[in-house]
């Protein structure tokens, strides 16, 4: 107790004064000028419009070190504060402040990290199950929230917006798996009971909201999760809740995210929730399976204006995880399925390829979605990337390890399933690390299902000779041409253009018979 006491005053100093320069600067037109680096910036209403976001140089390295990585290595993505020792970091990895630092070089003026280390972590599931036990509420908030505060109220780092995710999947596991329904845990019951996710999700609200350069966005898991009206209501019930609990208030929560770490496409382009097929609603296939939403645009935009109507502020912006919610590659569909039932038709046109929308580790055929982009439709703060790509969800087999991780059968792929993913497959990778850890194959998968896909994969260092397209022959290929020749007789006399692969990722397309990769 009195450590939090401690590192609770410290940081209240440092708030008060920042706020005193702030409004000396304001007031007295004779005082110097505050220097940037100690400003304290008002909050702005999306943190995302005119930012450069920082770019973690350790993913940056494994990602670029990936064939084809090279295109996407320098895209900002959100730094995970996972256990406790992930604040100080290691000669393995980077701490927080040794991120801040960082992104200060770089220039960058917004920062993402998620806040992950509740107190009974990942109650429905295995993978990500943490260091805190159901009731260490006070650890968390002693050794946990309030040193990562104290780095994040560091006046140095008052011109970064900072971003914070709140405890994905937390607060969905308390309004879906806490008791009388199929996907119910015993881990998820004690979390309802004993409320230490909504006092740590309320706690973490509350002492990073009294920063004035953070800006908190609460998990809202996805459409596949809370879409339906009986999990949403009661959702935005249990936001409120865990948001006006332990000190919090509506004022400490800039917005939700939506489909973090998750896989569920952005836009289902093919059909709408509304379509029907020979009078049968889509709603009633068994992939949509009575869902009010069929991608996470529009759930992410009936969410907000629910959340708004249950007294959340009127401003408040949505996130889209879109790191792996791609499904590009050959298997995309371009249309609706046939009209013969209405699985056939929704099955055939969805570009979710999931066996089913409750799976959620390593998905085989995902890709890279959206880049990140600020304000990209209405209620949209932005397309974020909140789990870096490359990072896996959980291990295949069983894995002896000192970071609280269990073993998810959700991450097996010979496995048959459970309620939660209507008793089927599970789409898993083969083969794939803990939770956190780089998983090569899986970066490779993404980057070639991208959607929209990679071009211009270029570097400079990337000596691949890009391929002859299939059907055509490579008279000679340099790292970076290829000369390409076709008879008209024999080849596909329809050749008009094709696309151009350097290591399985699209670098570009021509319509003569030679190209050069100019990103080199
Ligand atoms: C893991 C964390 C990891 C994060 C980002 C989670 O599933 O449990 O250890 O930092 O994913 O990859």
């Amino acid at each position: 107790m009195s450590t939090r006491g401690t590192i609770k005053n410290g940081l209240r100093k440092r708030l008060a004064a920042v706020s005193a320069l702030a409004m000396g600067a304001a007031l007295a037109v004779a005082v110097p000028a505050t220097p940037a680096s100690a400003a304290a910036t008002a909050r702005v209403d999306n943190p995302y419009v005119g930012a450069t976001a920082y770019v973690n140089p350790d993913w940056s390295a494994k990602a670029a070190a990936e064939p084809g990585g090279a295109a996407i290595a320098n895209t900002p993505a959100f730094v995970w504060m996972d256990r406790i020792a992930a604040i100080t970091g290691s000669s393995e990895a980077r701490g927080l402040r040794a991120h801040l630092d960082t992104a200060l070089a770089q220039g960058a003026n917004l920062f993402q990290v998620v806040i992950y280390d509740l107190p009974g972590r990942d109650c429905a599931a295995l993978a990500s199950n943490g260091e805190l036990g159901p009731t260490e509420l006070g650890r968390y908030e002693s050794e946990y929230i309030d040193p990562i505060a104290d780095i994040l109220a560091d006046p140095a780092y008052a011109s970064l917006r900072i971003v914070t995710i709140i405890e994905p999947d937390s607060l969905p596991n308390i309004v879906t798996n806490a008791g009388g329904t199929a996907g119910s845990t015993d881990a998820c019951a004690t979390m309802k009971a004993n409320g230490n996710y909504e006092k740590g999700v309320g706690y973490a609200l509350h002492t990073l909201g009294a920063i004035p350069n953070v800006y908190n966005y609460i998990d809202a898991a996805h459409h596949g999760w809370l879409g339906w009206d009986s999990n949403m209501s009661p959702a935005a019930a249990e936001f409120k809740k865990a948001a006006t609990s332990e000190g919090a208030t509506v004022n400490d929560v800039a917005g939700f995210i939506v489909n973090t770490a998750n896989y569920s496409a952005l836009k289902e382009p093919n059909f709408k929730v509304t379509d029907s097929v020979n009078g049968t609603t889509v709603r009633q296939s068994k992939w949509v399976d009575w869902n009010y939403y069929v991608d996470e645009l529009s759930f992410a935009q009936a969410l907000r204006t629910l959340l708004v109507s249950q007294g959340f502020n009127s401003n408040i912006g949505m996130l889209i995880d879109t790191a792996r919610n791609g499904w590009g590659g050959s298997a995309r569909p371009t249309a609706a399925g046939p009209t013969t039932s209405v699985d056939a038709y929704v099955d055939g046109g969805r570009v979710d390829r999931r066996i089913h929308a409750g799976n959620w580790c390593n998905q085989s055929g995902a890709g890279i979605g959206e880049r990140p982009t600020a304000a990209p439709e209405a209620g949209i703060d932005a397309y974020v990337w909140a789990k870096p790509p490359g990072e896996s969800d959980g291990n295949s087999a069983p894995v002896a390890n000192d970071e609280g991780k269990g073993f998810d059968r959700m991450c097996d792929p010979t496995y048959t399933g459970n309620g939660r993913n209507g008793n089927s497959m599970t789409g898993a990778l083969p083969n794939s690390p803990l939770a956190g850890h780089w998983f090569s194959a899986q970066f490779q998968e993404l980057v070639r299902n991208a959607y929209p896909p990679i071009t211009g994969g270029g570097t400079g260092t990337d000596t691949t000779a890009p391929s002859a397209p299939t059907g055509l022959t490579s008279s000679a290929k340099t790292s970076s041409s290829v000369s390409l020749s076709w008879t008209a007789s024999t080849d596909n006399t329809a050749v008009t253009g094709y696309d151009i692969f350097r290591a399985g990722v699209k670098v570009g397309s021509s319509t003569t018979t030679s190209y050069t990769d100019t990103g080199l």
